[in-house]
């Protein structure tokens, strides 16, 4: 049910289309991060208008907060949340591993405790394959293990091969094409590993393949070389998927390498915190300096807040805790991810991507490490 064309490729990069029975979207792309059903603090018509159209939520958070048959009873995940373009999850492999002494690993799967009230639960890869479909999304990501960072090679190892006979397991597990499944590809900071889990994860018949276990504390430049080694290796063919990344900077980084999906909280969390994104880099809309300056957040944009808003009413609602500052700021900044992501599929198209890279790089201010 879901297709995956390329359109045109730039050296490694590629722009395509990704369609679904609840919609397209151009890829490479951003996916705003619904974690429990809901973009943080933006309604869906804001989502829509800055051209989102595939929008990310998790498994882990739906299962234990409504629960699995409550969104099948109110006729699936899209009409519940009244979202009717795309919808992936992630399985949870990433938010229960990071429950440390609540969480039990065996072979058949995970025990963990709710981080709501600390009840009991069990999820294997043919739960999480099973409440995907009865859901309905459109992507659903196996469960897996998210390797932390660091992690012995002889952890990592043990980690990528339990990942692989669990992908195995999402796939036999599969009653329905309705919901796409992606595998995860892990192995650490270990190329031999990462190489040993790409080849395993492209050998099964998904119709995606994630990067997973990177932007997990490691320095910048294992995620980095992991990904220019790792996403050209992955099927031409398949949508590959960078999860949790990241930065604009690292998005730019990773495009040239060939990946076309990302999801970050970052656009939406750093709104709620006051840091704004500008082509020149963040800002900080708490800072006096903005006291008094009626411009808007970023001359170029062309959001709902920067077309109506100053930095300083926007400074002056963050400090008066005003909601509607981090709706403004939240707007603005997912506005920002979305423009990026339609330059670098423009870039791509007229093969100029080098040079946008370049121009990119020139003006935006990156963070220091
Ligand atoms: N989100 C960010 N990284 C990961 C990962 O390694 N696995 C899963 N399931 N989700 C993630
Ligand atoms: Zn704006």
């Amino acid at each position: 049910m879901l297709k995956f064309e390329i359109i045109e490729t730039d050296g490694n990069a590629r722009t395509g289309i990704l369609k679904g029975t609840h919609g397209l979207t151009e890829t490479p792309c951003f996916m705003p991060v619904a974690t429990a059903g809901a973009v943080k603090g933006v309604r869906w018509e804001e989502i829509k208008e800055s051209g989102y159209s595939l929008v990310l939520s998790n498994i882990y958070h739906l299962y234990l907060r409504p629960g699995i048959e409550l969104i099948e009873k109110m006729g699936g995940l899209h009409r519940f949340i009244n979202w009717n373009g795309l919808i992936l999850t992630d399985s949870g492999g990433f938010q229960v591993f990071s429950l440390g002494d609540l969480m039990k690993l065996t072979e058949e799967g995970v025990y963990f405790r709710s981080h709501i009230d600390g009840s009991k639960h069990f999820f294997s890869p043919e739960l999480v394959v099973e409440f995907e479909e009865k859901i309905g999304v459109d992507i659903g990501m196996v469960l897996d293990e998210c390797t932390p960072y660091p992690a012995t090679k002889e952890y990592a190892l043990h980690s990528l091969e339990r990942t692989y006979r669990w992908a195995k397991r999402s796939v036999e597990a599969r009653s329905t094409d309705k919901t796409a499944i992606f595998g995860i590809v892990q192995g650490g900071v270990y190329d031999d590993l990462r190489l040993k889990s790409a080849k395993l994860t492209a050998e099964l018949p998904f119709e995606g393949i994630a990067i997973g276990g990177l932007s997990v504390g490691e320095p910048k430049e294992d995620m980095y070389r992991i990904t220019s080694l790792i996403a050209p290796k992955l099927p031409f063919e398949k949508p590959r998927y960078l999860m949790g990344v990241g930065k604009p900077e690292d998005i730019v980084v990773a495009v040239e390498h060939g990946v076309d999906m990302f999801d970050c909280v970052m656009p939406t969390r750093n709104a709620r915190n006051g840091t704004l994104f500008t082509w020149n880099g963040k800002l900080n809309i708490k800072s006096a300096k903005y006291k008094e300056d009626e411009k808007p957040i970023d001359e170029t944009c062309d959001c709902y807040t920067c077309k109506n808003f100053s930095r300083a009413y926007l400074r002056h609602l963050f400090a008066a805790k005003e909601i509607n500052a981090l709706i403004l700021n939240s707007i603005h900044n997912l506005h920002f991810y979305s423009k990026l992501m339609e330059k670098i599929r423009k870039a791509i198209k007229e093969k100029r991507f080098k040079e946008f890279k370049q121009e990119f790089f020139s003006k935006y201010k990156v963070d220091e490490e």
